[in-house]
């Protein structure tokens, strides 16, 4: 059966017809086009699927779309406007080498700005709880700690670290990142 939702994506009043099945995830993806939602497992396991659902970031592969009428849903896209406009997070995961295939990234960057919004000066041990339910394949984590810890330091207003870098933009939310 189809329904048809009113919602608001990334600040936009978006009008969307799905079938009552259908996964937030899949909405997002397959029907509004917003690919940097990533989905690994479908299970609600693996955090790439991370978005924020009226304040609150959720596994967005264990909503059913036809349960989000009338909220306000926000994807990575909606953290920067272009590769070259990136939001501190992202910029100090590039910075870091917080990601390699990006796969888990937008997750955890969503992950990592509700804690830093949370708690402006979170410990590591703070840091590795909240990103506890986003998993990774590659970077081994340090590095995804490094990376909000530096984005910390710099959104409190202190001095980034120097040394600066520009590849893996595409990754971070825009271009031709994992879709
Ligand atoms: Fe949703 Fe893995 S795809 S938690
Ligand atoms: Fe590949 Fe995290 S960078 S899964």
């Amino acid at each position: 059966m189809e329904v048809t939702l009113r919602v608001t994506v990334n600040g936009t009043a978006r009008t969307v017809s799905v079938d009552t099945r259908m996964l937030l995830a899949d909405m997002l993806r397959d029907e509004l086009r917003l690919t940097g939602t990533h989905i690994g497992c479908a299970t609600g396991n693996c955090g790439a699927c991370t978005v924020v659902l009226s304040g609150r970031t959720v596994k967005s592969c264990c909503v059913l779309a036809a349960d989000v009428e009338d909220e306000e849903i926000e994807t990575i896209e909606a953290l920067s406007k272009s590769a070259t406009e990136l939001h501190p997070i992202q910029d100090a995961f590039v910075r870091n080498q917080g990601l390699q295939c990006g796969y888990c990234t937008p997750g955890m960057i969503l992950s990592a700005r509700a804690l830093l919004e949370e708690n402006p000066a979170p410990t590591e041990d703070e840091v590795r709880h909240a990103i506890s339910g986003n998993l990774c394949r590659c970077t081994g984590y340090h590095f995804i700690v490094d990376s909000i810890l530096d984005a910390a330091r710099e959104l409190r207003g202190e001095p980034a670290p120097a040394t600066a870098g520009t590849e893996g933009e595409a990754l971070v939310g825009h271009g031709s990142g994992p879709a």
